[in-house]
């Protein structure tokens, strides 16, 4: 028996060690994948008015409403995390003397969002794209960009990423993204 007890231990210890080294693993693999960051481009404006609405006095352009959700990595939602939106009108035109097709808004406390605008123009070199900046409260700033399926030219944009296309309604009036943050 003296022998065996030794061994016993060491045969719990070892079963403690995988039990422990399956939940590192658990922590280690989280349930979403976070949203790919892209690049900011060169027509971002800090500033934009607080506004879910960016199409609200603009007759141009189809319109479209984007709703989601901001949550962590472990699918947790991220109440009030603030996103900045802006995108080119339907021509494919910037506003960088003023604020027009550019607005920020807070999630809910579930963590959604919803924009209501129009989808946008291609420009040069540039598949249709909306820009969006978000963070948690307290958390780092994400930069990216939303993509809308089936334009000719995102498979030759360089920028355009897969992950980041809004899965859209038969109706082409509504669109659906969420997005994955770290928690702060
Ligand atoms: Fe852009």
């Amino acid at each position: 028996m003296r022998t065996r007890l030794p061994a016993r231990s060491a045969v719990i210890r070892a079963l403690f060690g995988l039990a422990a080294i399956g939940l590192a693993a658990q922590a280690a693999s989280p349930a979403l994948s976070p949203t790919v960051p892209l690049t900011e481009g060169p027509f971002y404006k800090a500033g934009s008015p607080e506004r879910s609405n960016l199409a609200a006095s603009v007759t141009a352009g189809q319109r479209l409403t984007i709703t989601g959700t901001v949550s962590d990595l472990e699918g947790r939602p991220l109440g009030r995390a603030w996103l900045d939106f802006w995108q080119a009108d339907s021509a494919g035109r910037y506003d960088n003397g003023g604020y027009q097709f550019r607005g920020h808004q807070f999630a809910d406390a579930a963590g959604h969002y919803v924009l209501t605008t129009v989808i946008p123009g291609e420009y040069p070199g540039r598949t249709p794209h909306i820009h969006v900046k978000l963070r948690a409260p307290g958390g780092k700033t994400l930069t990216t960009q939303i993509f809308f399926p089936g334009n000719a030219r995102n498979d030759s944009d360089p920028t355009f990423d897969r992950s980041l296309v809004v899965a859209m309604s038969t109706d082409g009036k509504s669109g659906q993204i969420d997005f994955v943050i770290p928690a702060p």
